[in-house]
């Protein structure tokens, strides 16, 4: 299986899933694709030497971003961190094929403008006992996919937004890899 990874920022996620696939018999990341051409993720993929690609939104609306994924023979498609709205042609080229992560328990803490610190500023402020990871499969509607995965982790009054966010990458480092691998 050859899969591609989307991704907009540090690539953490990403850094995960190519470590994962390295001398895997059962995929191999073909791609690496981000729509910031200064973002880290396009250096991490270097060192795994995997492919990049670099697009804008225009381009991704226009087609151009489906065009390369087609061209590659591309799989399965993983966002890691992606922060654009996927097109819906793009979805519907890749049904049940299309995998997200998200930094929050969904339904809770989804849809438009809920990513990155802001969620866990929102769980903060929420005053959650736990908050988690959720991994879905990606539809027409933002964060409304078939949860595939979630996990969990407790939360004390201690926390704050960035101790939130170092035990959710832990989640993600932990499991993205893994449950990707078994839906493949
Ligand atoms: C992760 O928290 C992920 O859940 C969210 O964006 C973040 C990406 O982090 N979608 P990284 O770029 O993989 O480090």
């Amino acid at each position: 299986k050859r899969l591609a990874i989307l991704a907009s920022g540090s690539g953490s996620n990403a850094e995960k899933i190519m470590e994962h696939f390295q001398n895997s018999e059962i995929a191999e990341i073909a791609l690496v694709a981000s729509n910031k051409a200064d973002a880290f993720v396009l250096e991490r993929a270097k060192k795994f030497e995997v492919p990049t690609f670099t697009f804008s939104r225009k381009e991704m609306d226009a087609g151009v971003l489906l065009e390369k994924l087609q061209e590659e023979n591309i799989d399965w498609v993983i966002l890691a961190g992606f922060l654009l709205k996927i097109p819906v042609e793009l979805t519907r080229a890749f049904p049940d094929r299309m995998v997200n992560i998200h930094p929050a328990l969904l339904p809770k803490y989804g849809g438009k403008g809920m990513y990155g610190s802001f969620v866990h500023e929102a769980v903060k402020a929420a005053g959650d006992s736990e908050t988690g990871i959720t991994i879905h499969l990606v539809n027409e509607n933002y964060d409304e996919g078939r949860i595939v995965f979630q996990a969990s982790t407790p939360l004390t009054s201690e926390d704050t937004p960035d101790s939130i966010a170092d035990k959710v990458h832990a989640l993600e480092h932990k499991h993205f890899p893994e449950v990707i691998e078994g839906l493949l």
